[in-house]
């Protein structure tokens, strides 16, 4: 058989990749480029060193900041009040287009080199079932024939020694690292113990808050149907969704904005602790939720709350891209960001971001004369005595009944 495998030229799917050649399958390995810090060069040769058919590396970027990440900050996503969901968002842009891959190059089968109890597996294999049905798919951590083979990093080693699988001199980190354009997550290792404060060197994506600037930096995002689409510095102006994307996340980096570290429940029931470091998406994401404050109905910025943030984050979170649930949500975002079209300005500093001012032409909601103490023209606080009396009826029978009952 054919297979198309996700490959990092990590030690884990470096010896999946020979695992796989040595069961007599031929591989065509794919890496996707969803902003990560890697030699590219350095992973296609180690791939066709191996023994892999071919090495496919794809530049995703775009597609990744226009159709996902901008769609989380249309709808202020977040998971369990923290995470920004910086990994799940890459998912379904990776899994896709490893999915046209391996039909471009006649692969029967898909592989990745997940762990058996993350939601990382999920994510990807329901990925690939929604996009192609008909493709199978092998889960090395889940095969028992594989992992009596490699019980722990000593086997992977001695496996890598007798293959001639290059590993790599510098040492491996203490603990797991996804990075895309979003985010560097880390888990595991020393990260188990949820009391293990994280060293300072963890950190790749922001600086220390407290080695950052003792100055404050301001700068204005942008925004046209909830979309930010320019941000200007004292530096200059920036446009395009990758390039104002990754200066949003240099700003975050150098004043340290955007770290997290949490315990999160997993979509298959475990609990995990995360860290994870989104300077970019952080700073966005404030914005845009200050600007909807100026410009959204209350009515409808209520049900997206209740609602639709909180799905459309598990979507994403559970691997549901490719589900209608997620394409029905993603209709009334658009419509709630209808007039979600302004400038919003920020400052950071030491760690946080703060917004120091606002304005829309977009809409017409909020009214400075009739919200001023001043002016009684547009208004009229008489109206006010009637609205409080209809409100206290519930309320009062309540009150006299606790009266009645003797309650406190
Ligand atoms: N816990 C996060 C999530 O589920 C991060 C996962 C990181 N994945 C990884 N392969 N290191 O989205
Ligand atoms: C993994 O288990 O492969 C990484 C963590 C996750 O998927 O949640």
């Amino acid at each position: 058989g054919r297979v198309c495998l996700a490959y990092s030229g990590g030690l884990d799917t470096s010896t999946i990749l020979k695992w796989l050649i040595l069961e007599g399958y031929t591989v065509v390995c794919f890496l996707a480029n969803v902003g990560q810090e890697e030699d590219w060069a350095e992973v296609e040769k180690k791939a066709l060193a191996l023994g892999a058919e071919r090495m496919v590396i794809e530049d995703l970027q775009r597609e990744f900041v226009d159709e996902i990440v901008f769609r989380a900050i249309q709808c202020n996503a977040i998971y369990e009040d923290r995470y920004l969901l910086g990994t799940s968002l890459a998912r379904p842009i990776i899994a896709r287009a490893q999915v046209r891959v391996a039909q471009q190059y006649k692969c029967d089968l898909l592989s990745h080199g997940c762990t058996g109890k993350g939601n990382d597996q999920v994510r990807f294999e329901l990925a690939f079932m929604a996009c192609n049905p008909s493709m199978k798919i092998i889960a090395p951590w889940r095969m028992p024939e594989f992992i009596q083979k490699f019980q722990g990093r000593a086997d992977l080693l001695k496996f890598a020694a007798e293959n001639n699988i290059p590993v790599s001199s510098s040492p491996k980190a203490p603990w797991s690292m996804d990075d895309n354009l979003v985010h560097c997550s880390y888990e595991a290792g020393v990260l188990e113990d949820p009391d293990h404060t994280p060293p300072k060197e963890l950190w790749t994506r922001t600086v220390d808050p407290l080695d950052a600037p003792d100055k404050p930096y301001d700068f204005t995002i942008h925004f046209e149907k909830g979309i930010p689409v320019k941000v200007v510095t004292p530096e200059g102006e920036t446009t395009g969704s990758v390039e104002l994307f990754k200066l949003l996340n240099k700003i975050g980096h150098d004043n340290g904005v955007g770290r997290v570290d949490i315990v999160e429940n997993r979509f298959i029931g475990l609990k995990s602790r995360g860290c994870y470091d989104t300077p970019g998406l952080t700073i966005a994401r404030l914005a845009h939720i200050d600007l909807e404050g100026l410009v959204m109905d209350s009515k409808v910025r209520k049900l997206r709350d209740q609602f639709v943030t909180i799905e459309w984050s598990h979507c994403l979170y559970n691997g549901m891209y490719f589900s209608p649930e997620r394409e029905f949500l993603e209709n009334s975002i658009i419509f709630s960001q209808k007039n979600v079209t302004g400038e919003v300005r920020m400052s950071v500093y030491k760690g946080g971001a703060y917004t120091l001012g606002r304005k829309s032409d977009a809409s017409n909601l909020y009214s400075e004369e009739d919200a001023s103490m001043d002016s009684l023209d547009t208004f009229s606080p008489m109206d006010t005595t009637g609205f409080i009396a209809i409100q206290a009826i519930r309320l009062e029978k309540y009150g006299l009944q606790k009266i009645k009952d003797g309650e406190p």
